[in-house]
């Protein structure tokens, strides 16, 4: 595949349309092992989620419910180090079984601010799933049950994932070519 433009920055292919359906797969049957006869409630973190919280859901077997929450802390290709809710929570947390669907947890920031409002609800338990990590940037440690890929401290797009605002549209995950 050929690398792809975005806005002002260039980008390599990285992860194919195959290789990310096949560990969203893997972490589906995990969930379907791990969540039977639970109902668990996923909250699904806009905007980068949607798609991988997509093809996630299509193949959880069990009895499940979704909802969506909209955080942000990114500018352009940096973190910006501040976490805004534009969208909140709508659903009482108490005794549920909680799946947290990130993209991509980087610094760690954005769950470690919202972790702690979703534990003050007391769910009966609560769990990370995200597609990617970068270790590297990691400054909020995070305890992540349903990993999909760990990565280099590299900007990433595609599957949901955006450079200010373009690229959530391709099926394959590109990286920011130095
Ligand atoms: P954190 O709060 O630093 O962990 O950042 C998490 C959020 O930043 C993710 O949910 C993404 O929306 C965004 N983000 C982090 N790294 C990237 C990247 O490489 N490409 C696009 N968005 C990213
Ligand atoms: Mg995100």
């Amino acid at each position: 595949m050929p690398n792809i433009q975005v806005h002002d920055k260039l980008f390599e292919p990285y992860l194919s349309a195959g290789e990310i359906i096949e560990k969203v797969s893997t972490i589906a049957s995990r969930l379907n092992t791990d969540y039977k006869g639970k109902r668990p409630l996923f909250i699904a973190i806009l905007n980068g989620a949607f798609m991988f919280a997509s093809d996630l859901f299509k193949q959880v077997t069990v009895d499940a419910e979704i909802c969506f929450i909209k955080l942000a802390s990114y500018k352009g290709t940096k973190s910006s180090g501040q976490v805004i809710t534009a969208i909140g929570l709508d659903m009482d947390l108490y005794n549920r079984h909680i799946i947290i669907i990130e993209d991509i947890v980087d610094t760690g920031k954005t769950l470690n601010v919202f972790l702690p409002q979703l534990k003050n609800q007391q769910p009966a338990s609560l769990k990370i799933a995200a597609l990617l990590h970068k270790p590297e940037s990691s400054i909020y440690p995070l305890d992540i049950e349903y990993l999909g890929f760990t990565i280099p401290n590299k900007f990433v797009v595609g599957y949901g994932l955006d450079y200010d605002g373009l690229g959530r549209n391709i099926a394959e995950i590109y990286k920011l070519v130095d």
